[in-house]
């Protein structure tokens, strides 16, 4: 009966949304053919960055080929707010011949249609063109020196960051394990893992991760039990560029970043990966909200995706996150916001939902810890600073959720996630002993890192055990933050308290390696 209410309540929030929106978030259909969007002027100055951020958008400066899409992206201006001088995308070379205009989407000159003001072209004046919203009319100007408002553009079914061909692409920058990061994907328009078809896609990918830091990805193949190599999307295997494979080193396979080449690799392992979905398919992708993500156990990476001077300009992005199982928490691994933004977390989806948490500059060191909703959702609302901003600094944050196991003793973790003693943050209770257990059946270490401890000391303990030979590992009371590498594949972690005096307890955070 829970369930199907639970199902219902989906349907009803986010399957109505999802079709009905045809743009991402922050775009505006126009005559049911583009998705336009107004960024205002960027810190630096010049038309190729502002061409910059719309592409990160997953469009392309406007490209204009008819009256009526002139007179309604002028319109939709004026509504906007834009009054002022609008780039468009196009540039020109040759004084008062629009043949020798060439549009941004690399489709064709302005003979065809076009709307300059008399005596323009001008190209003494500039290569670029800006749009006087109140007359639609179209002016040469200054390509570099100036800060004018960009009308961009995006296709109006799903977006795409990054797009090869017919595919789009987006990086998952935090490590996951293979089944996870097809998780993941799966969320991102019905994706899959990257699959690699020729040498050219493959150094398109390889070319992808500008983090030194990552020297490898995962990428979709896999090898069956019976040494059979197959792509996690079931396209043809029709090229590869192994270095190394080799069953016994594992099914999964990763690709160096530094030369291209394929390894094989134990799925378990916790590395970024790559999803890839075909641009035709009908979804929203990076920061159109509300995104739903729905986890069953798992603990999905969330993050700002863009960087901060990215999203100027774009509405709060949301996300909807349910675990069916227990209650929903949070936990946040970096924290970089700019000093007009904010995150807001709420203990649920409806607009009297209790506010867990309003995450800002002055505050935001004080949230990396897990915060614990109330119920199985949390509603989290990130609100990008939009005018005036700080733009000297590079902003961004990234967290993990999934449930919080923490609300029963003896149960089992096969996955990452949190516990905590009980009634935490609130006291612990007195002649008190609560046992959890940790499996890690596919991978090679459980870390333990606890964001909050603090129990009497020398009365009130954390023990941890190997589970397999049952010898004590760990004890731990009294005001403690710690981490633990243990490389056990199962731990028995053990709370046991006095008669006497109660405190605050622990919160850990488990994650398997
Ligand atoms: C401009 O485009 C038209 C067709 O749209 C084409 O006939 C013409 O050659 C193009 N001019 C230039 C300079 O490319
Ligand atoms: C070129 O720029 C100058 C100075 O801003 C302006 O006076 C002139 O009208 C512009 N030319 C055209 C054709 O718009
Ligand atoms: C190639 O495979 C060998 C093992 O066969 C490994 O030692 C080496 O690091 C691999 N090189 C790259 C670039 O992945
Ligand atoms: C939220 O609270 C207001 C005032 O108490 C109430 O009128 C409204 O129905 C509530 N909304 C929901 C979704 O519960
Ligand atoms: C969160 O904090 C920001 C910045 O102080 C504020 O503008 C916003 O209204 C707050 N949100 C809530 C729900 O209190
Ligand atoms: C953003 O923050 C700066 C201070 O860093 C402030 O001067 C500016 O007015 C703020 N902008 C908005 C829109 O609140
Ligand atoms: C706590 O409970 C476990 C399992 O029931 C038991 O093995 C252990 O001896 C107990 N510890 C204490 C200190 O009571
Ligand atoms: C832990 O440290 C805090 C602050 O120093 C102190 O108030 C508290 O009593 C300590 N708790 C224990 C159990 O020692």
């Amino acid at each position: 009966m829970c369930k199907i209410l639970v199902l219902l309540l989906f349907s009803f929030c986010f399957f109505i949304v999802t079709n009905a929106i045809v743009c991402r978030d922050g775009f505006t259909l126009i005559n049911n053919n583009k998705c336009i969007a107004f960024l205002p002027p960027y810190f630096d100055p010049g038309y190729s960055n502002s061409e910059y951020r719309c592409n990160w958008l997953g469009g392309n400066v406007v490209s204009i080929r008819t009256a009526i899409d002139n007179t309604a992206i002028a319109k939709l201006a004026i509504n906007k707010g834009y009054l002022d001088k609008i780039w468009i995308g196009l540039k020109c070379w040759e004084d008062n011949n629009p043949d020798n205009c060439i549009w941004a989407d690399q489709q064709g000159n302005a003979s065809s249609y076009n709307n300059f003001q008399p005596g323009n072209p001008q190209t003494n004046n500039g290569s670029c063109v800006y749009m006087i919203p109140a007359t639609g009319k179209w002016v040469s100007g200054d390509c570099d020196n100036v800060r004018f408002t960009v009308a961009c553009e995006t296709d109006i079914i799903g977006a795409c960051t990054h797009k090869f061909g017919d595919y789009c692409y987006h990086p998952i920058v935090g490590g996951t394990n293979h089944d996870e990061a097809l998780n993941i994907c799966e969320q991102l328009c019905g994706g899959s893992l990257v699959s690699i078809h020729s040498p050219e896609e493959n150094e398109y990918i390889r070319g992808y991760f500008i983090d030194p830091k990552i020297t490898r990805i995962y990428i979709g193949a896999k090898m069956s039990n019976a040494a059979t190599n197959y792509w996690s999307d079931d396209t043809d295997w029709d090229f590869v560029n192994f270095n190394h494979s080799n069953i016994n080193d594992g099914l999964c396979y990763t690709m160096s970043t530094n030369d291209g080449k394929w390894n094989s690799i134990n799925c378990g392992r916790s590395l970024p990966s790559i999803c890839k979905w075909k641009a035709s398919s009908s979804c929203q992708a990076t920061c159109t909200g509300p995104k739903y993500r729905e986890e069953t156990g798992l603990i999905t990476l969330l993050t700002s995706e863009l960087s901060y001077n990215q999203y100027r300009g774009i509405p709060p992005c949301y996300y909807v996150l349910h675990v069916p199982n227990g209650l929903a928490a949070i936990w946040f691994n970096s924290l970089q916001l700019d000093p007009n933004s904010s995150i807001e977390l709420y203990s649920g989806t409806s607009e009297n939902s209790t506010l867990l948490a309003n995450i800002t500059q002055e505050n935001q060191n004080d949230y990396y810890k897990s915060l614990t909703s109330s119920s199985q959702f949390i509603k989290l609302v990130s609100n990008q600073c939009n005018d005036n901003c700080d733009v000297t600094n590079d902003y961004s944050w990234s967290a993990l959720f999934g449930p919080n196991y923490g609300a029963s003793c003896g149960e089992v973790l096969y996955t990452r996630g949190v516990i905590t003693s009980q009634n935490y943050p609130n006291n612990y209770p007195n002649n008190y002993n609560c046992t959890y257990y940790i499996q890690n059946p596919g991978g090679y270490f459980i870390t333990i890192y606890f964001d909050h401890f603090e129990t009497e000391e020398n009365h009130d303990f954390v023990n941890v055990y190997d589970q397999k030979s049952g010898t004590l590992q760990y004890s731990f009371s009294g005001n403690c933050t710690q981490y633990l590498f243990g490389s056990e594949k199962s731990m028995r972690i053990e709370f046991t308290t006095d008669g006497r005096n109660t405190f605050s307890g622990w919160s850990a955070h488990i994650d398997l390696v």
